[in-house]
């Protein structure tokens, strides 16, 4: 069974993206298909990139931090990125965590939920060009929480009820089939490569 990253791109204070990670896992974890994980920068505060590129220096990590960041990265076989929008970008706190690693994410499947006025469509764009660096396979199919649905869930009470985005539920559903195919496609396509 192949294994699933969810990525929450946002780390501030009093962030929406735990609305959608939240959501999200709920809805993964009940697939039989694949496993998922929820992987929270928060966890992992790195300092501003400074190093040499990882795409030279691969797993030769400089901290134990950036290691721990790797280790995961390299069990997952696919990417479900969580990203708000700021300033019509993708934010910082995820760009630098994607420099500090590089073959980890190699040849696996990566796919979004955004949010936001245009539902992160302009940061998620702006994503799949950089997955292409990275040499990810970036899907066709994201999920796009547009202010309609971000409204009710941010005034939703405490603990946060993920029935909220009930109506995303399909789209969700689209995104994960098409992952978990390419997830096990790839899988198999790399248990092939010799490093
Ligand atoms: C620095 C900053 C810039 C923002 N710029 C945009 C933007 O360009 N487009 C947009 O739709 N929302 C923008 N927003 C509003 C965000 O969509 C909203 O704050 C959202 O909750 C951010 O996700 P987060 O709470 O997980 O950080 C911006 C928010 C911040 C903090």
């Amino acid at each position: 069974m192949t294994h699933i990253l969810a990525i929450t791109g946002t780390t501030r204070r009093g962030r929406f993206s735990e609305k959608v990670a939240a959501w999200v896992v709920e809805q993964l974890v009940a697939r039989d298909d694949f496993s998922v994980e929820l992987v929270d920068l928060r966890d992992y505060p790195l300092p501003f990139f400074d190093e040499a590129p990882p795409a030279r220096t691969r797993r030769d990590y400089p901290t134990d931090e950036i290691a721990r960041l790797g280790r995961r990265i390299d069990q997952a076989d696919g990417f479900v990125i969580l990203t708000a929008e700021y300033n019509h970008g993708y934010p910082a706190v995820l760009k630098n965590a994607l420099d500090h690693t590089f073959v980890e994410w190699q040849r696996k499947p990566v796919t979004f939920v955004g949010w936001g006025n245009v539902g992160g469509a302009r940061a998620i764009e702006q994503l799949r060009e950089v997955a292409v660096e990275f040499e990810m396979a970036p899907l066709r199919h994201a999920v796009h929480i547009l202010p309609d649905l971000m409204v009710p869930a941010m005034r939703s009470p405490d603990p946060f009820d993920t029935a909220v985005f009930a109506p995303l539920e399909p789209k969700l559903k689209t995104l994960a089939d098409d992952l978990a195919w390419w997830a096990s496609a790839l899988a198999v396509a790399r248990a092939h490569d010799v490093e």
